[in-house]
């Protein structure tokens, strides 16, 4: 991290200098003579723009921000002063320009990535040393071809080989770093997957620290949303049971709940979507309905509203045995118990979730209807 703020801070140094796209000077020079520029210093400068993107693509972002970050006015005045230089000055300033780039051997993205990658795979390098490894990736892999580039590297066996690190810190990160790699990336999420991160994660949710059964959880979300071979996996995995536990028990932290109830309600979508393939019994464990069904009654609302989503798309799932909900789950009462508790409430967010509540409330009635009608 120190490194991308010191190349950024550097950069603004470097855009002031630049200022406008005509011109070139360097900070070292300030005191200008008054010679006219030329219309030639123009395809000059857009020449050492080109070298500039050409030779470090990674350093784009960092150019978009220090442009953003610059001072106007400060800029105005490095380009008066420029115009003011003769052509041999700003060929001058070009080439040193040119050579302090060369000089401070500004590394891409990849390279960071390897580096990073090394020190990982490293054990007699200290903790910090990993960590700030770690760090430097999960920024790094926000972009997805660095993600695809860290594949390449060999970085996630690494990353799946330390979600097993004997401090708790490292494989908080790990697990972190594999999620964000992973998030609508179905090259990682294969490859992640094939290493048997699923089943390292799932044991992490076992955790007594809540940062690591929450990163652990997120890499879940992450690694098979949107993929149906780490959905199987989930199953085969009892990822019911898992996420029946997270529900049923109140002393976990609500974030643990509500991205539960936020991948359950995912899940159900995209079995909504593939009704055709097998029928999967993680949607009929009852204990997993009612824990689902009880967290309604929450007295968060973000809680409440990720609850009945997920029930509704449940009940939309042609599979599901609604009577399971009425009986066992006694979703009449709970909806009837979550209605009472919005009505207490005044804000328009609660007016929202009770029209996801009557929605729900009405799809339930529906479903209970056909039954009752095929049965006769
Ligand atoms: C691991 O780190 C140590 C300490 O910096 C270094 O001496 C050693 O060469 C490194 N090993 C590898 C394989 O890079
Ligand atoms: C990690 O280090 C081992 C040797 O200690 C080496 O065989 C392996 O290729 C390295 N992995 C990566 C991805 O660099
Ligand atoms: C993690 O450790 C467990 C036992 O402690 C072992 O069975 C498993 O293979 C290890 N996983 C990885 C990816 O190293
Ligand atoms: C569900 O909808 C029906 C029909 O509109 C209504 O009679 C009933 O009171 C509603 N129940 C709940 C709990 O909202």
């Amino acid at each position: 991290m120190a490194k991308f703020i010191f190349i950024a801070v550097f950069m603004v140094v470097l855009i002031a200098n630049f200022a406008s796209s005509e011109v070139a000077a360097s900070s070292v020079v300030v005191v200008g003579s008054s010679n006219p520029k030329e219309e030639g210093n123009k395809l000059a400068m857009v020449q050492e723009e080109e070298d500039m993107d050409g030779g470090f693509s990674s350093l784009d972002g960092m150019l978009q921000w220090a442009i953003g970050h610059s001072d106007p006015g400060v800029l105005k005045e490095r380009s008066e002063v420029a115009q003011r230089m003769s052509p041999e000055e700003l060929n001058k300033r070009q080439t040193e320009l040119k050579e302090l780039m060369e000089k401070l051997k500004i590394p891409s993205d990849a390279q960071l990535m390897l580096i990073a990658v090394n020190d990982l795979n490293n054990s007699s390098l200290p903790l910090e040393h990993h960590l700030r490894a770690l760090e430097e990736l999960l920024v790094l892999v926000e972009h997805i071809d660095n993600a695809i580039d860290l594949q390449k590297l060999g970085g996630f066996s690494i990353l799946v080989r330390i979600l097993n690190h004997s401090e708790p810190e490292i494989r908080i990160a790990a697990a972190w770093v594999l999620g964000k790699a992973s998030q609508n990336n179905p090259i990682v999420q294969k490859q992640v997957l094939e290493l048997g991160a699923l089943t390292v994660l799932m044991k992490m949710m076992k955790s007594h620290t809540t940062e690591e059964a929450v990163k652990a959880l997120f890499a879940i979300s992450a690694l098979i949303r949107n993929n149906m071979n780490g959905r199987s996996l989930f199953y085969q995995e009892a990822g019911d049971t898992m996420l029946q536990e997270v529900l049923s028990n109140s002393n976990l932290d609500i974030r643990l709940h509500k991205k539960s109830l936020f991948l359950i309600a995912d899940l159900a979508e995209s079995q909504l979507e593939n009704e055709n393939t097998a029928e999967v019994s993680f949607f009929s464990n009852r204990l997993l309905l009612k824990a689902i069904v009880d967290s309604m009654a929450s007295s968060d609302l973000d809680l409440t509203e990720k609850a009945l989503y997920a029930t509704k798309n449940l009940l939309l799932l042609r599979s599901t045995d609604v009577q399971l909900f009425k009986d066992f789950c006694k979703l009449n009462e709970v909806l009837e118990r979550t209605r009472q508790q919005l009505n207490d409430l005044s804000e328009e967010y609660a007016m929202d979730v009770e029209s996801l509540r009557k929605e729900v409330n009405l799809t339930f009635l529906q479903k209970l209807n056909e039954v009752t009608q095929s049965a006769l």
